[in-house]
């Protein structure tokens, strides 16, 4: 059964979404590019981190996210979540009538663009799927990628530890093997990373470049929302919603590192969804 088509408006909101604070590095950058839209935020807290659950796991997780995100009208939706982008986004593409972007082959396209030795940080169910060393291939054959799961970063960065020297030490470790093979190009093949950025740069030759797949994913949406005709033309800021399915408090105040403010936000009950049944509708 094809998703019922919806009128949708240029002032309707644009859904984005991650396991917590992540997905804020990607909405800093659609801010900073499409300032006039209006967003629907959701971390799924109570669930983090994603990188360490099974593939059936987070496909059940972004599709209860996006069945929320439908019913409030949102036009299009961003994954701010590689691990969501690498395990579910083709799946969930067809289950829905608005645009879903994901990070990766935006990611691989610019890295390829950036150089021919390519490192990946990511977590653990990324770095599994193999998505990135796919997508990098597929553009560029040529070019040689290393992946480096890095599972302790994302708890780190949520409980609000990134200047603490244990987690200097872990980094270390983490890009060690990549210095090693003497990549010129890192991609943060996780939305959380970018908060890691001092430390990061800390710890690698100059020369290596920095790719955050969130600029190229924004530059993809705002190109899908004007061939739609749906880009919003108003002339104020667009209004942001945050929404958490765990506890709001902790959430806003590691937001506040990214956004600069601290944000007003929201717990709210995802609808539930017996595993499979969005599956069978399709087939
Ligand atoms: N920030 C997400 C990503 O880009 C999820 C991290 C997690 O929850 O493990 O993969």
């Amino acid at each position: 059964m094809a998703p019922v088509q919806v009128t949708r408006y240029s002032d309707a909101p644009i859904g984005l979404f991650d396991s917590g604070v992540g997905g804020l590095t990607v909405l800093r950058q659609l801010q900073h590019q499409l300032p006039q839209e209006s967003v629907i935020y959701f971390g799924d807290t109570a669930r983090l981190p994603y990188g360490t659950k099974t593939p059936e796991q987070i496909l059940q997780f972004v599709r209860e996210i996006l069945t929320w995100m439908a019913s409030c009208g949102v036009k299009l939706v961003i994954m701010a979540c590689n691990t969501s982008s690498a395990l579910a986004l083709e799946q969930v593409r067809c289950e829905f009538d608005f645009p879903i972007l994901g990070l990766i082959l935006p990611g691989a396209k610019t890295a390829t663009k950036t150089g021919k030795r390519i490192g990946v940080i990511a977590t653990p169910a990324t770095v599994a799927s193999g998505a990135y060393p796919e997508a990098i291939l597929e553009v560029d054959a040529t070019a040689q990628v290393w992946q480096v799961a890095c599972p302790k970063f994302v708890p780190l960065i949520e409980q609000d530890k990134i200047h603490e020297p244990d987690t200097l030490a872990i980094a270390q470790d983490y890009l060690a093997p990549l210095i090693h093979q003497r990549i010129d190009t890192l991609i943060y093949g996780c939305t959380h990373y970018p908060y890691l950025e001092p430390l990061l740069r800390q710890l690698l030759p100059s020369s290596v470049q920095l790719v955050d797949p969130a600029k190229s994913v924004v530059v993809a949406a705002a190109k899908e929302l004007e061939l739609m005709s749906l880009k919003n033309q108003g002339s104020q800021s667009g209004a942001s919603r945050f929404c958490v399915s765990g506890d709001p408090a902790p959430f806003a105040q590691v937001a506040q590192r990214c956004l600069g403010y601290t944000p007003n936000v929201e717990k709210i009950d995802l609808p539930e969804i017996k595993a499979g049944t969005l599956a069978e509708m399709v087939d």
